[in-house]
């Protein structure tokens, strides 16, 4: 089937995870990915050929050394075709006083970015700026576009979900995906589960909570830029899908520095059942940040090349659908979007 050439912006935990996959996944069969074999392709097939970030301790090192700056740690040895060199990229809102602490940026002029994307054979740019980076992952989409790129936001930013970006790529004739990356399997995965099976089975939703804290640098972001839309984007994704009139608070609520990449998430539903019984749940579940981002990332990662393959352009809201947190388009439920995704790998998509 070919290679899948990939341009990663942002080298953080989330970007550590996908490296270290790719090599975890080289021909093997070990668990813990969703789809193995996504039509033809492999996460092996998946080759980064461009990374930029901005950080002191990244930029310059090979993304197998600059991947060791970040919380999460790693537990893989690395093949040598990972030889890419990390390169200096437009800081604009990537860094705040905040979080100067953790990301120091290096003294280095930044590259030519467009330039930089067409000269490594880059098809897709995979965004995995920090929440909040607003101008700098705009920045980076209108760089793809200028270099004929595919774009992946894993970002909160609106992107995919912007009428404007969508219809330059169309224009531009190249794939857009996004917005705010989905996880394998979370909190607020759970939480829907949870709340669907109690309506199921005739459980009245009285109120629910669930929030969470982190150690990584995404979630000090979060405090200080996005706590209030990844509130919004979590919650309306939470209520959307279930349809319920009920209080339902999703969010992050602070950053504990020693959980590292670790992010630990309190569920509190409250339901009432047969002649207003009360029925209340107190959960607590612990997740790591990057690795859960890995697996849905290699699954947009191959069906955006498919994309590519079948000359799609602008929003893909298949993919999105599938993927993201906050898609143009939301289908029902989980169901819908992996049909419409396996209608789409097919070559069959929805008249709009
Ligand atoms: N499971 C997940 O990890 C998950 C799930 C949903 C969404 N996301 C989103 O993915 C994104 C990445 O998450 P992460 O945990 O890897 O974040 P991170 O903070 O660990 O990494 C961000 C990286 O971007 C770099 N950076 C900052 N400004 C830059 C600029 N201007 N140019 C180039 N690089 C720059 C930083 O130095 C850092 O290396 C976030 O926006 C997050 O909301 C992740």
């Amino acid at each position: 089937m070919g290679k899948i050439k990939i341009g990663i912006i942002g080298i953080g935990n989330c970007a550590s995870a996908l490296v270290q996959g790719i090599e975890y996944y080289r021909d093997s069969n070990k668990s813990g990915l969703l789809r193995p074999n996504l039509a033809g392709y492999y996460i092996s097939d998946i080759q980064v050929v461009a990374a930029v970030d901005v950080s002191e301790n990244k930029v310059g090192k090979n993304i197998s050394e600059a991947i060791k700056a970040n919380e999460l740690d790693v537990v893989v040895d690395f093949h040598k075709n990972f030889n890419v060199l990390v390169v200096m990229g437009d800081i604009l809102d990537g860094v705040i006083s905040e979080t100067e602490k953790n990301i120091k940026p290096a003294n280095q002029n930044p590259i030519n970015v467009a330039k930089y994307f067409k000269s490594t054979g880059v098809e897709i740019v995979l965004c995995l700026l920090p929440s909040g980076a607003d101008n700098a992952v705009r920045f980076y989409a209108n760089e793809a576009i200028k270099a004929g790129c595919a774009f992946i936001n894993a970002t909160p930013t609106n992107v995919a979900t912007d009428k404007e970006y969508a219809n330059k790529f169309h224009d531009a004739g190249l794939p857009l995906i996004g917005d705010d990356l989905q996880d394998q399997f979370g909190a607020t995965i759970l939480h829907k589960m949870i709340l669907q099976q109690m309506l199921d089975l005739g459980i009245d939703i009285k109120e629910s909570y669930a929030l969470d804290v982190g150690g990584g640098a995404e979630s000090l972001n979060t405090i200080y830029r996005t706590r209030e839309t990844k509130r919004k984007i979590k919650s309306m994704s939470v209520a959307r899908a279930l349809n319920i009139d009920a209080p339902i608070v999703a969010g992050t609520s602070d950053w504990v520095e020693f959980l590292g990449n670790k992010r630990n998430s309190m569920l509190w539903i409250v339901g009432k059942g047969f002649m207003g019984s009360e029925i209340i749940m107190d959960i607590k579940i612990q997740t790591e940040d990057g690795p859960n981002g890995g697996s849905v990332l290699a699954d947009v990662i191959r069906v955006t090349k498919i994309a590519i393959n079948q000359s799609a352009a602008g929003s893909i809201d298949e993919i999105s659908a599938y993927g993201f947190k906050n898609p143009p388009k939301s289908p029902k439920t989980p169901a819908e979007a992996s049909k419409n995704l396996a209608n789409f790998i097919l070559g069959i998509r929805k008249e709009e």
